[in-house]
């Protein structure tokens, strides 16, 4: 019996050695990293832009994709036989039935109809001016080349208010654009045409990569067009009730992909929806 004893416990003591062998880590073995993802480069511009107006005051907000024509068009003085419709490449998607109501419907073609929504809103919940918006969101028109995209991303923003100004206008995009470039813009107010604006502009940054100088990005004139502004047209705010003999209001819209292209150098805005995970890689901040 001692004899079986002894022999059980140096099993015992072999099991445990070759447990403990067979169970070493190599604790100097690098350990295994996980790769962590990263905001979209569009998603992250649209969180810096909504960012910059959400602090100097605006408040955000959203609308529908799917629009009637009275919020992407009626409303914004771009009546039935308007040019400016035909400009727009709207892609039109099947009538909604509502009831014994249908009406055509469309992917909007830009983010100012939440202009009509947000002033709307607003005022049925019974305020008065001053209202300052900041809307982001994705818009839609048939186009697809280097340059466009039948789907990409604007930001709106305006203000109603008595007094509003072209002054208040210039300083908000400037600060907006210094900001946003993390440098001193010079920018330029270029005399323009939008229905829903009166008077309207283009607005047009000191090129950033020549500083002015001219390059092939700004074609060598030193300058390139970022955006359209101008003080809301009087049609548009009687639209939604707003007296437009006592308020006024600026607005501008600008596209999201061509600023993120001209902060982060990208060459094709088409890189932004192919997804090349390298792409993304570099991007990912
Ligand atoms: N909605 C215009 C577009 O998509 C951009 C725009 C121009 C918006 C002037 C505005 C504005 O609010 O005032 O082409």
């Amino acid at each position: 019996a001692a004899a079986l004893d002894g022999c059980e416990a140096s099993l015992a003591v072999k099991a445990k050695a070759e447990r403990i062998e067979a169970e070493r880590i190599d604790v100097t073995l690098p350990g295994r990293s996980s790769t962590s993802g990263a905001l979209h480069p569009v998603q992250q511009g649209l969180d810096e832009m909504t960012a910059i107006f959400s602090q100097m005051g605006f408040a955000v907000a959203e609308g529908p994709e799917i629009e009637n024509e009275f919020h992407n068009f009626d409303a914004l003085n771009i009546p039935p036989e308007h040019p400016a419709r035909a400009m727009h490449d709207t892609f039109f998607v099947k009538e909604f039935a509502e009831g014994e109501q249908s009406e055509p419907m469309l992917l909007r073609t830009h983010t100012s109809p939440v202009q009509i929504r947000a002033m709307k809103r607003f005022l049925e919940e019974g305020h008065e001016p001053p209202l300052a918006v900041v809307a982001p969101g994705r818009v839609y028109r048939c186009d697809y080349d280097v340059t466009h995209s039948p789907m990409f991303h604007q930001v709106e923003v305006f203000k109603v208010d008595r007094d509003v100004s072209m002054a208040h206008l210039k300083g908000v995009l400037k600060h907006f654009l210094s900001t946003y470039f993390e440098k001193e813009v010079d920018i330029r107010l270029r005399p323009h045409y939008f229905p829903f604006t009166e008077p309207s502009a283009e607005v047009d940054i000191g090129c950033v990569f020549c500083a002015g100088k001219g390059c092939r990005i700004c074609k060598g004139s030193g300058w390139i067009e970022v955006l359209g502004s101008g003080m809301i047209h009087p049609n548009v705010l009687r639209s939604v009730g707003i007296d437009a003999e006592a308020f006024s209001g600026f607005a501008f819209g600008l596209g999201v992909e061509r600023l993120v292209m001209l902060k982060k150098g990208i060459p094709d805005l088409r890189l932004f929806f192919e997804n090349d995970v390298r792409f993304l890689r570099r991007m990912g901040s």
